[in-house]
């Protein structure tokens, strides 16, 4: 049973205020924290910000008071059972978007009750996740952003994310291959760009001062030797009337569809994350047609929305989906689109948020949903690391990887 809910704000990665909640249950206190994005797409579930004098408008203080003074009546006393609290609460919020209690002060609370019904059957929250889903448990390969751009860094280059997928037989061994060519990269870009260049953007990956995204791909390429890339170009934050600027150049729809055909057989790319604005539906299968069975990974498109996701799947826009718990602002939803993922036969992409906690809930939740592949930034900041080192806990205790 339900004993105790209280929630408070506490700080994310990038110093910004965000939501802890610690929910009690007669067998313990679990807590949980909500991540935040920068390049937010339009149709994802909207968080509770103050907008007053206290931190630039930052605060959660109203998202806080929502989870202590309006949520916590309609649960407390209530059975640990996840779909029923998380139902309750989208009820009680009444939107479609969130905004009536806050899509911070929802998942805050939904990711506790997952872990307060884990413990009540003395499960590891992964293998709980499973058996909630009824999907099977994955290992999921990681993706390492190594290189920071967009509206993640102030650097001169459009694209947000450059990605190495490496592909050896584990995930302790992933990590290990990552981090040495992290290494090895951040050597590289020193001596080519001066070491300033190693500074860190928001997701632990360098800023090196290159003029375009192809400088970049080719340095990955120099170091990577025979790893894969994935590039999150997030198009919509450089759209405008029209055109997408990309460095100097404004182009359009065409001119970035010849762009990619381009790049993709130049570099070793194996996805593009949102290649195109978050409304183009069309665009999206015409770049599909155009650059054959490479994975064109819906991230703003789609928002882990299942709406969303039966528009892409009508359109063909794509065969791959980012799922970011917080975009749909409740885990039971963020299952909900992950079995739609499964049935369009898409892959799965579990993602962390720009703006992180040490939280690493997202890490149980990629295997319990069976995820192909997690992205949590580059092994260089902690809130990102935490991702990483769980999964070598999970790893340890399954032994398992079926990718
Ligand atoms: P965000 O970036 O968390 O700032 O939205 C991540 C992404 O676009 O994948
Ligand atoms: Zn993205």
């Amino acid at each position: 049973m339900i004993k105790d809910l209280k929630a408070r704000e506490i700080l994310d990665s990038r110093g910004n205020p965000t939501v802890e909640v610690s929910l009690s249950t007669d067998k313990g206190e679990f807590v949980s924290s909500v991540p935040s994005g920068a390049s937010t797409g339009m149709h994802e579930a909207k968080e509770l910000r103050d907008n007053d004098d206290r931190y630039m408008g930052k605060g959660v203080l109203r998202a806080v008071q929502n989870i202590n003074e309006k949520i916590k009546p309609l649960i407390v006393g209530k059975e640990v059972d996840p779909s029923i609290i998380d139902k309750i609460m989208i009820e009680a919020d009444g939107t479609k978007d969130k905004s009536g209690l806050g899509a911070n002060s929802i998942l805050g609370v939904s990711m506790s009750v997952f872990r307060a019904a884990a413990n009540e059957k003395n499960m590891p929250l992964f293998d709980f996740l499973s058996s909630f889903s009824r999907l099977e448990k994955n290992i999921p390969v990681p993706c390492f952003n190594i290189v920071n751009g967009g509206a993640h860094s102030g650097g001169g280059v459009s694209f947000q994310e450059f990605m190495i997928v490496p592909s050896e037989e584990s995930f302790k061994e992933n990590l290990r291959s990552a981090v040495e060519f992290t290494h090895e990269l951040e050597e590289s870009i020193a001596e080519s760009y001066g070491r300033e260049s190693t500074n860190i953007g928001d997701e632990g990956g360098f800023v090196p001062k290159a003029e375009s995204e192809k400088e970049i791909l080719k340095l990955l390429e120099k170091e990577g030797k025979k790893k894969s890339i994935i590039i999150d170009v997030a198009a919509t934050e450089f759209f405008d009337e029209g055109k997408y600027s990309l460095g100097k150049e404004r182009k359009d729809r065409k001119e970035m569809i010849a762009f990619y055909k381009e790049i993709v057989s130049d570099f070793s790319i194996i996805g593009i994350e949102d290649p195109l604005e978050e409304n183009d539906f069309s665009g999206w299968k015409e770049l599909r047609e155009e650059i054959g069975e490479l994975m064109i990974i819906g991230d703003d498109l789609l928002a882990t929305n299942v709406e969303r996701m039966e528009l892409a799947r009508k359109f063909d826009s794509c065969n791959a989906m980012i799922l970011k718990i917080n975009q749909i602002g409740s885990v039971s939803e963020a299952i909900e689109a992950a079995k739609k993922a499964k049935e369009f036969g898409w892959s799965i992409i579990v993602s962390h948020r720009s703006g992180e906690t040490n939280d690493d809930f997202i890490a149980d939740f990629a295997v319990g949903v069976g995820a192909n592949y997690i992205k949590s930034g580059a092994p260089k900041r902690g809130e990102r690391i935490a991702k990483y080192n769980r999964l070598l806990k999970i790893e340890e205790d399954t032994l398992k990887i079926n990718q």
